[in-house]
């Protein structure tokens, strides 16, 4: 049986639309999958999630969440809002994220080392929740940092000294948590102007702004 060349072509043409189409779906919901990990690890009594629909072509309409204009997510800001349960380690996989805004929620387990690979991350405020274990080392790579603020936790160990290589750090806020050993003195540190910094034995409480 003979088929006409211009069915042919026009399947094949067909094939390409799909497949250009399939490659781009799954380059730009790579995001949204990262996203909506998080998504199903929470429990969100206040629906404040409600419009993260994971099968849209990208989270950029989500609420709660802003993209550049490349359709890459810049910003999540879900402060305040009630959640409770564990981050995921795939909040690690959005490449141009600056602020990742958490704070005073209910969110407990550990701080993932994957937030190190946030390497546009501008902002990281994850204070006034329950997040226990250690300050990941891996939060010295974010050489864009400005706003670290992780107070009133339940974090533990010492400090990293990874931090003092973050020159861009204008904030830190490590207090009420049982953060233990010495506060770095170097680097980063150095430009601090402590305004409030007690100690509790160990050092129980530290709070450093500049200026
Ligand atoms: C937060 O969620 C809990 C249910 O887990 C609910 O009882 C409480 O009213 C909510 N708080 C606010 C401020 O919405
Ligand atoms: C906070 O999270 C814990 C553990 O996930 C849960 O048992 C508790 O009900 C949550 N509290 C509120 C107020 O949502
Ligand atoms: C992200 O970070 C983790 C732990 O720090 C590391 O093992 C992993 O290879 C990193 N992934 C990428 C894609 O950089
Ligand atoms: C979470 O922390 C808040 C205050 O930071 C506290 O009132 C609450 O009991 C804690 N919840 C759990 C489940 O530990
Ligand atoms: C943070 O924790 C300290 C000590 O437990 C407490 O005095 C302070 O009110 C907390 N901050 C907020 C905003 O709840
Ligand atoms: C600060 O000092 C510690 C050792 O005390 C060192 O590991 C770290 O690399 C120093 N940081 C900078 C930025 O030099």
């Amino acid at each position: 049986m003979e088929w006409p060349v211009g069915a042919i072509w026009h399947s094949g043409f067909y094939c390409l639309i799909l497949l250009l189409h399939f490659a781009y779906r799954v380059a730009s919901n790579a995001e949204g999958d990262a996203l909506n990990a998080l998504k199903t690890n929470l429990a969100d009594p206040n629906n404040v999630l409600q419009s993260w629909d994971p099968t849209l072509v990208n989270p950029c309409t989500w609420f709660h969440v802003t993209c550049n204009s490349e359709n890459s997510v810049t910003r999540v800001d879900l402060g305040n809002a009630n959640l409770s349960g564990q981050l995921v380690t795939q909040l690690g996989q959005l490449p141009n994220l600056q602020y990742l805004e958490l704070y005073s929620n209910n969110l407990s387990g550990r701080i993932p080392d994957e937030l190190g690979n946030l390497t546009a991350l501008v902002s990281l405020d994850l204070y006034l929740n329950n997040l226990t274990g250690p300050i990941p080392v891996t939060l010295g790579k974010l050489e864009k940092l400005r706003f670290l603020r992780l107070n009133n936790n339940t974090l533990s160990g010492t400090i990293p000294m990874t931090l003092t290589k973050v020159m861009s750090l204008q904030v830190l806020d490590l207090s009420n948590n049982q953060l233990t050993g010495d506060i770095p003195v170097n680097g980063s540190f150095s430009l601090f102007t402590p305004i409030r910094l007690a100690l509790l034995g160990a050092i129980d409480i530290c709070s450093m702004y500049t200026y």
